[in-house]
Order: structure tokens, then C-alpha cells, then sequence
């Protein structure tokens, strides 16, 4: 059959080492992981993978995902829920993260009303200022209030750093943590199971097999697809940044100047245009853009350089190369390239190396 372009190229043996190394390093530091899935929309082929191995959690923050995906493992809800989605939250989610005791309230009606217990993960913010509650606040209130919900069950807390604010997961920054996980646990002699300590930015600590003893538990997404923590940006060893791989295939190739002729104004995304004037081009187009990908999101992988995207066309200096019109170019990716990606769908999805 002949194949169709533009196409993501998905490894699922890298994405299983990936899983499997990571999985690993955190298992001999006593932590467990949430494998997440929605930069890949919880594709079946990959959620199968996740099934393959020990981890024990399944992380989306789209509860769409959560609904049709086909597990046995436990499912977390990572984004605090929407009070208009709290009953398909009890339905489809085991454990959601959440932050608003309003919600919460509303989580113990619905699961009531099914006649569930569902869990919850308190999440804290320590200084990243995205969700949570904020650390120097009266949250011993609100634990109060969550420990007298029937049909919730507290059974940790969790921060998320790297995401809003950029700030690195340290010591002292996860300390805060600590301080609230030993409060919660004085004030009301309870213990918390899980203390997640975090994403791929905490991978770091991982690494270095220096993350808290107190945190028994990280959400990683990027570092699976990519091989990287997100603290510094630095590859891990041992794993591989080309689970995912763009193709996309010359439409047109031709000789032309490097500079606009005429009266320059604004291009297709109402930006000015600004170009340096190199001379004579062998620029090719491709059959891909905005629509589907940022061309600042994908790299590529021989001597040509990325001059630019508009919706559908993805512009590149040849260089020296020798191609011709339908050869077809392969891409690395980032995390937004991935995301963008598989969320498009006039992408072909092709998995490799079957399992
Ligand atoms: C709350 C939460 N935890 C963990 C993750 C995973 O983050 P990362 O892909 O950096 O590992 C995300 C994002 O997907 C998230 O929103």
C-alpha cells in the first residue's frame, strides 16, 4: 500500500524501554509513576504498551480519554475537574487531582450517588502558581472539610512544578511539601499514601537518586516520549528522544531568490515580514503547517534549514542536498510538536516495531 503523508511515526518498542527504564530508576527509590497519556490523546496502540508493564497508574487530564481508553490500571484525572464534568469524573476516574472545595463537595454527590468512593489527591502550590492550594494558606481547613465527605477518600497530596511559574523542583522548594504532608498527618492522625512529588521536571532529582525520601510518587508524561527531564532540559541516558517522528513530503522544489521582491507588508499570520538577503535558494515546500504542527517544533535531521511555515506549507532551504519533488523528509520533534501532532487529524498515525 503506498503511504500517505504527512505521517507521525510512532516507535512502540522505544516508547516500552522508555516505560520500562524509567519505571525502573523510580521502583529501586521506592516511587511509583503515573505513565500520562495526553500528549499522545491516549492512543490505544500506546495505552496498550502502558499496559504491558508494571506502572501502576494511567494519567490523562481530559476525561474524555480516561472514558474510552481500555485499561486495567488505576486512572487519574490530572487536571482539577470542571464542577459541570464532576459525574463522568466519578464514572471514568479512580483518583483526580483537585484544589477547590466546592468541587470536591460536588465529586462526594456525584460518587454518592453511585454508590462509589472516589479518591482524591490534594494538590499544593509551592511557588509554580498554576493549581493548587497555595502553601501559605489556611489549607488545614479545607482537609477538615474533604475528611468529612463520605464519599471521598483523601488519599494524598501532590504538587506540580516546571509547568507555570518554571520553578526547578529542589529540596527546599519540595520541603514544603513535607511540611504539609507532616501537618496534615499531626493534625489529624491520619496518613497520606501518596505524596506526588511532581512531572518530568522532578526527573531530574530522580536521576541523580536524590529526590526526597518523603515523595513516593511522580506523573511523567515527557520524559517517556522524549527521554528527557524538564528541569534543565538534559537527556536522560538511556532512553530514546525519537519515540515520536514526523514525515512530510516535497511538493514543490525550485531555485528562488532568499529575499521578497515587491512591497513588503505582513505574511499569512499577520506578522511583518523580515528576511535577510541571501541570494539564490534551492527551497523546497512541504505538505504540512500551522494547521498540524509550529515549524519551531520540529527539527530537522540533515543539512537543510527551516525557513519558515504558513497553515499548510512548510518552507526549508536545501542547501546542498540532492532531493526531489515526493521525497519525503523525516522530522524530530518536541513536546508541542507531539501534542499538536496527534491531536491532528489529518495526520496518519504509523506505529513501528509492533509489540
Ligand atoms: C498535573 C500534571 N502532572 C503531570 C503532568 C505530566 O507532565 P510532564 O509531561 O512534564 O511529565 C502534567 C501534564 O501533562 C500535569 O498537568
Amino acid at each position: 500500500m503506498k503511504m500517505m503523508y504527512p505521517s507521525i511515526h510512532i516507535n512502540l518498542e522505544k516508547y516500552r524501554h522508555n516505560l520500562n527504564y524509567l519505571n525502573q530508576l523510580a521502583k529501586a527509590e521506592g516511587i511509583s509513576l503515573m505513565a500520562v497519556t495526553k500528549v499522545f490523546c491516549a492512543d490505544q496502540k500506546l495505552v496498550d504498551v502502558i499496559n504491558h508493564t508494571d506502572i501502576k497508574y494511567i494519567a490523562d487530564s481530559k476525561i474524555e480519554n480516561l472514558k474510552t481508553m481500555k485499561t486495567s490500571k488505576t486512572k487519574v484525572l490530572l487536571r482539577i475537574p470542571q464542577k459541570s464534568d464532576v459525574d463522568q469524573v466519578v464514572r471514568y476516574a479512580d483518583i483526580s487531582l483537585n484544589s477547590e472545595i466546592e468541587v470536591i463537595e460536588d465529586l462526594n454527590d456525584a460518587a454518592q450517588s453511585i454508590n462509589k468512593k472516589h479518591q482524591i489527591i490534594l494538590m499544593f502550590d509551592i511557588g509554580d502558581l498554576r493549581e493548587g492550594i497555595y502553601y501559605q494558606s489556611n489549607y488545614l481547613k479545607i482537609v477538615e472539610k474533604v475528611l468529612q465527605l463520605k464519599s471521598i477518600e483523601l488519599i494524598g497530596i501532590g504538587t506540580n512544578l516546571t509547568c507555570f511559574g518554571g520553578v526547578i523542583p529542589t529540596d527546599e522548594t519540595l520541603n514544603k511539601l513535607n511540611i504539609i504532608k507532616q501537618e496534615i498527618e499531626q493534625r489529624f492522625s491520619i496518613s497520606l499514601n501518596i505524596i506526588s512529588g511532581g512531572n518530568s521536571s522532578t526527573v531530574s532529582l530522580l536521576e541523580k537518586k536524590e529526590c526526597p525520601q518523603f515523595i513516593n510518587n511522580l506523573r511523567i508524561g515527557e520524559a517517556f516520549v522524549l527521554g528527557r527531564e524538564t528541569a534543565y532540559g538534559k537527556h536522560i541516558e538511556n532512553m530514546y528522544d525519537s519515540v515520536f517522528t514526523l514525515q512530510a513530503e516535497i511538493i514543490e522544489l525550485k531555485e528562488k531568490p532568499s529575499f521578497p521582491e515587491g512591497l513588503l507588508g505582513f505574511d499569512a499570520f499577520g506578522k511583518p515580514s523580515s528576511f535577510i538577503d541571501q541570494g539564490i535558494m534551492q527551497r523546497a515546500i512541504l505538505g504540512i503547517g500551522r494547521q498540524d504542527v509550529d515549524c519551531e517544533d520540529i527539527y530537522n535531521q540533515n543539512d537543510t534549514t527551516i525557513l519558515g511555515c504558513s497553515s499548510d506549507h512548510l518552507i526549508l532551504d536545501m542547501k546542498q542536498t540532492s532531493h526531489h519533488v515526493g521525497d519525503v523528509l523525516t522530522f524530530k520533534l518536541n513536546y508541542a510538536g507531539i501534542l499538536r501532532l496527534m491531536t491532528s487529524p489529518y495526520i496518519r498515525r504509523v506505529y513501528e516495531n509492533k509489540l
